[in-house]
């Protein structure tokens, strides 16, 4: 009955878009050296700084947040730097896969998914071994719905004088992301999640004292990905190679969308959903799967109660015309996964929540209908 063309996205990302972004995208394509793209450049630029309130400049990378990440080590990891990766997750587990090809020297503090991080356990880490110069954080770890506490991490990174980079590839643009308060020095994110854009662009911003390390790192032959070529490109007001400009168009536009509706406001907005999802889950007798004081705003994620087949659970959302996400690597079949960024709001709730409560029921759970949905009406009604 749902055709792929109608199928609803509530994995987290790629994620619903809105249609003025398709319109915009649809636009005749401007050459990109030209005063037109140009501008269309620094109007990206200034609106994309305000979502994560930062006076660094962003650079645009043609790519998916992988190559966000992958850039980021690449041009500053060199092949003795210490370097602590925070893991909780397939995600982090990625970028330490990553920071293991550039350095000799990639250690990692693992806790277990579904576990966050603490700035004590980063403390620990540094008194373990002085010499860690950069730390890799997953802010949100979509692959458990944890949120990690980045800006008390970060006050524990900068008092033993390391870098940090941070992967806020499904924070930023709907959850707090404070790139200069919170002393972010290398922030990567993606445009397929919170910034509701087509995959395709990769974000950077370097602080000033990221900036300044750039200077002082050899340049590797990574050619495609140097960072110096981006940094002048960024004083001109564009990119080193062919820039994917559709997706600027997209980009400009779904900024707009943004500010209209205020970051405070989305912020909120994103809070309050994921603490609906959460609230009626554990109201249909499931149980999250994230440690409480680390719970996503963004992604929710619950276990696969024992009787229920999951393959079934997510066959039975697709035939309702809904895709939901399932347990990455070793959490498969153990646990299920909601993204509610960009667009989610309560209709989209009330929706996906009634919908999930049936493919739950067929798939065998032993659940009441509307025991999670009537905790959305309810607290619809009461505002
Ligand atoms: C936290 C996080 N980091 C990295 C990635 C990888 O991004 P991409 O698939 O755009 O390369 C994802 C994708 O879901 C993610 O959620």
């Amino acid at each position: 009955m749902y055709d792929e063309d109608r199928t609803f996205l509530a994995i987290p990302g790629p994620v619903e878009i809105h249609p003025r972004v398709y319109a915009a995208m649809n636009k005749h394509l401007y050459g990109h050296r030209t005063s037109f793209f140009r501008e269309i450049y620094k109007q990206c630029d200034e609106k994309f700084r305000q979502t994560i309130n930062t006076k660094n400049p962003i650079q645009f990378h043609a790519g998916s947040g992988s190559l966000g990440l992958h850039t980021s080590i690449t041009n500053f990891v060199q092949a003795e730097d210490h370097v602590l990766n925070l893991v909780n997750g397939k995600f982090g587990e990625r970028v330490e896969k990553i920071t293991s090809r550039f350095t000799r020297n990639s250690h990692s503090l693992k806790v277990p998914y579904g576990h966050g991080i603490t700035a004590d356990m980063v403390k620990q880490e540094f008194e373990k071994n002085a010499d860690i110069k950069f730390v890799t954080i997953t802010h949100n770890e979509t692959s458990t719905g944890v949120l990690n506490p980045l800006e008390e991490i970060s006050k524990v990174v900068h008092d033993h004088g390391a870098l940090l980079m941070a992967d806020c590839i499904t924070s930023a643009g709907g959850d707090l992301v404070e790139m200069d308060n919170w002393n972010i020095d290398i922030f990567v994110s993606g445009s397929q999640k919170c910034y509701g854009l087509p995959p395709g662009l990769a974000f950077i911003a370097l602080s000033q004292a990221a900036d300044e390390r750039l200077n002082e790192v050899p340049r590797n032959n990574d050619f495609y990905s140097d960072l110096l070529q981006f940094r002048e490109g960024v004083k001109k007001g564009d990119t080193p190679f062919t820039p994917p400009v559709s997706l600027f168009y997209g980009l400009n536009e779904t900024l707009d969308i943004i500010h209209e509706e205020g970051m405070d406001k989305r912020i909120q907005r994103h809070r309050t959903m994921g603490m609906l999802y959460r609230n009626a889950i554990e109201a249909m007798g499931l149980e999250l799967f994230a440690q409480p004081e680390f719970r996503s705003n963004t992604v929710t994620t619950a276990k696969v109660p024992d009787n229920v087949d999951s393959s079934k659970l997510s066959k039975v959302m697709l035939e309702l015309g809904i895709m939901i996400a399932g347990g990455q690597g070793t959490m498969k079949g153990k646990i299920f996964r909601i993204g509610h960024m960009n667009l989610v709001g309560p209709r989209e709730l009330l929706m996906i929540v009634a919908a999930l409560e049936i493919a739950l029921k067929k798939a065998g759970a032993n659940i009441s209908l509307s025991s999670g949905v009537s905790t959305i009406q309810q607290y619809l009604a009461d505002q």
